[in-house]
């Protein structure tokens, strides 16, 4: 690199405790500048991590030429809106998953990104994961047979206070929390689905707690993903062919191992054969050490997690948010008699 690429860090939330050391790890980078809404929090997230500038003021930021790229870790609903405005003034930018909350937003931004020739990216961090990559090739390799099926979940109790999941709003539930990673998985593995029946338990103002599908895909193919927010669904996720099956251990979407059960009646159903591999960082360095490399390459999408992916995950996510509003149960307390 020529000189560092700078970054300016939006938001001072969980993620970004847990990404920006990551980013801050990578050869070539320096996080410049952090913005918070409140000047005071900005100042001492920029004196925690070692971060030369701080500042509550948005529009400066995405307005400051020596700036290379922005790293967007606030709350999905303002997504939309923030990284249109970093998009307008030409800056590079990794939005915190999901990108938007729907894939007419999302579509928005990869336009108004291709039309500046910038850099946009939905931190999908799952599909840089080494047990992600391994996954792929096990299965590349033949280990398994071809995929005939996925089970993933994502079900944790979480706090009310913890984050925005609860409130009401186009940001808020499970599905784009959550449901986004177990979705994304099957996609990874069989594409778009032909076809999806959902079900779940939504509020009274339209939050959805939790909610199972089943993805279809040609010949039988299927992926059945739960998702909570309210209560525990096992968090792993298997993989199966006509040779065998492959489980990612839990937490599936940041997972540091895998256990292949094929190749023998022993690995099958008593050891299977284990794959671990340590995480870097807290588990977000492989995303940015690809995306920083990425920019300097002068990439406006990355290969790993293409607009044509990020696009089709949410064409999914709109159809179960739909099936889910026509068809949820009731939220809990509030059944009636069938
Ligand atoms: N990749 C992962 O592992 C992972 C994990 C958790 C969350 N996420 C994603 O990261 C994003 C943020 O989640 P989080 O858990 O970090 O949320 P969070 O803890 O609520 O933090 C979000 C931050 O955004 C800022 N913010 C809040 N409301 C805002 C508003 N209306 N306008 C502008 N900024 C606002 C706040 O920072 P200031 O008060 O400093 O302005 C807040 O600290 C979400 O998209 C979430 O899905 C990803």
């Amino acid at each position: 690199m020529s000189r560092p690429q700078r970054w300016a860090v939006v938001g001072t939330g969980t993620i970004s405790r847990s990404a920006v050391p990551d980013l801050m790890a990578c050869e070539g980078v320096e996080v410049t500048i952090v913005h918070s809404r409140d000047p005071e929090k900005a100042a001492a997230f920029a004196a925690e991590f070692g971060i030369p500038r701080s500042t509550g003021d948005y529009a400066a930021v995405v307005a400051d030429d020596s700036i290379d790229a922005i790293y967007l870790a606030t709350p999905i609903a303002t997504h939309h809106a923030m990284t249109r405005q970093a998009l307008l003034a030409g800056r590079n930018v990794l939005v915190e998953k999901p990108i938007a909350t729907s894939a007419a937003e999302a579509a928005d931004l990869f336009a108004l990104a291709a039309d500046r020739g910038v850099f946009l990216m939905e931190a999908m961090w799952m599909k840089f994961n080494p047990v992600f990559r391994r996954l792929r090739q096990e299965i590349a390799e033949g280990r398994i047979g071809e995929p005939r099926s996925l089970r993933a979940g994502f079900g944790i109790p979480f706090p009310e206070d913890m984050g925005t999941r609860f409130e009401a709003g186009p940001g808020g539930g499970a599905l784009l929390d959550q449901g986004i990673y177990p979705v994304t998985l099957a996609h990874a593995l069989f594409g778009e689905p032909q076809s999806l029946h959902a079900g779940g338990v939504v509020r009274p103002d339209g939050v959805d707690l939790a909610h199972h599908v089943t993805l279809e895909f040609s010949q039988g193919r299927f992926a059945q993903c739960a998702t909570s927010m309210t209560e525990f669904t096992d968090l792993s996720a298997s993989v199966s062919g006509p040779k065998g099956w492959i489980v990612l251990s839990p937490p599936f979407w940041a997972t540091t191992s895998l256990q292949v059960r094929a190749g023998s009646l022993e690995a099958i159903f008593v050891t299977p054969e284990a794959v671990d591999l340590p995480r870097e960082g807290n588990g977000y360095v492989p995303m940015m050490r690809e995306v920083v490399e990425a920019i300097e390459a002068g990439l406006t999408e990355h290969p790993v997690h293409t607009v044509a992916d990020t696009l089709s995950v949410f064409r999914t996510l709109d159809e179960i948010r739909s099936q889910l509003t026509r068809t949820a149960a009731p939220s809990a307390g509030e059944d009636v008699a069938r």
